[in-house]
């Protein structure tokens, strides 16, 4: 396991988007696994401009996503489908069809996520996984719990949550209860693992993922049993340790 620590959030998202960048020129087919979230948009924002400087070409790229909310519409603008669009499969030219979200309003969700994992092994599995991770530890969308669930599976998101995730929405009440989320055997499966984390509020889950048990209240922690995951972070993120 590595940690790369850096003064702001910028030069995480550099980081991130030189290790994917990497991956990408060494493997133009390569098959990425992404996150949402405010994290790794400093990373969507660099993997941007290198694809306008003629540095990146996302043509043979594969991508799938980690999570979605469950029955929000796709093109409402809080749904994951829409974050990606607006933050990175706009802007590149990776083929839409390249790309894959968990369709959370699937009538069958147990199915979709059956054919979600189905679909990332036949593609050859995920070389590079990007995560960002929630307040209580959490990462896609596997909230603490008793247990790590292996595969791609609907969620009962927690008020913590709930609560981070509100900013984006009109109130509480329109916040998803739900959402389908790769399971932790899919993001561990990933042949390379990008941690990232900036500000203050994810100082705590940071500790307890690098120095708490290894354990699936924290489901970040199993991170650390990983080959190969390198957490980037922030000062202010780094703040515990
Ligand atoms: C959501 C996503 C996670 C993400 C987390 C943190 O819950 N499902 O994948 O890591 O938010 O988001 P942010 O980066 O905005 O703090």
């Amino acid at each position: 396991m590595q940690i790369h620590l850096y003064d702001h959030a910028e030069q995480v998202g550099q980081a991130a988007a030189t290790l994917i960048a990497a991956q990408v020129i060494s493997k133009p087919d390569s098959v990425l696994g992404l996150a949402t979230g405010s994290t790794p948009i400093p990373t969507y924002q660099a993997l941007i401009k290198m694809y306008r400087d003629g540095v990146l070409d996302f043509s043979k790229v594969r991508t799938f996503n980690l999570d979605e909310y469950c029955k929000l519409p796709i093109d409402h603008e809080c749904s994951y489908h829409s974050f990606m669009r607006e933050q990175l499969f706009d802007h590149i030219n990776l083929p839409l069809d390249h790309t894959r979200v968990p369709n959370g309003n699937a009538e069958n969700l147990q199915e979709e996520g059956a054919n979600y994992d189905m679909a990332i092994s036949r593609a050859g599995g995920i070389d590079i996984q990007v995560l960002g991770i929630g307040r209580n530890g959490h990462i896609g969308f596997n909230e603490p719990a008793n247990a790590f669930v292996y595969g791609c599976h609907v969620v009962n998101l927690t008020q913590s949550t709930i609560e981070a995730n509100r900013r984006f929405f009109d109130s509480e009440d329109d916040v998803p209860r739900q959402a389908i989320s790769l399971g932790i055997g899919s993001i561990m499966n990933a042949r390379k693992v990008l941690l990232l984390a900036t500000g203050e509020d994810k100082a705590q889950a940071i500790r307890d993922a690098i120095y708490g048990d290894i354990n699936p209240k924290t489901q970040a922690s199993i991170l650390r049993t990983h080959p190969d995951v390198i957490f980037l972070l922030d000062k202010a993120a780094a703040g515990l340790l």
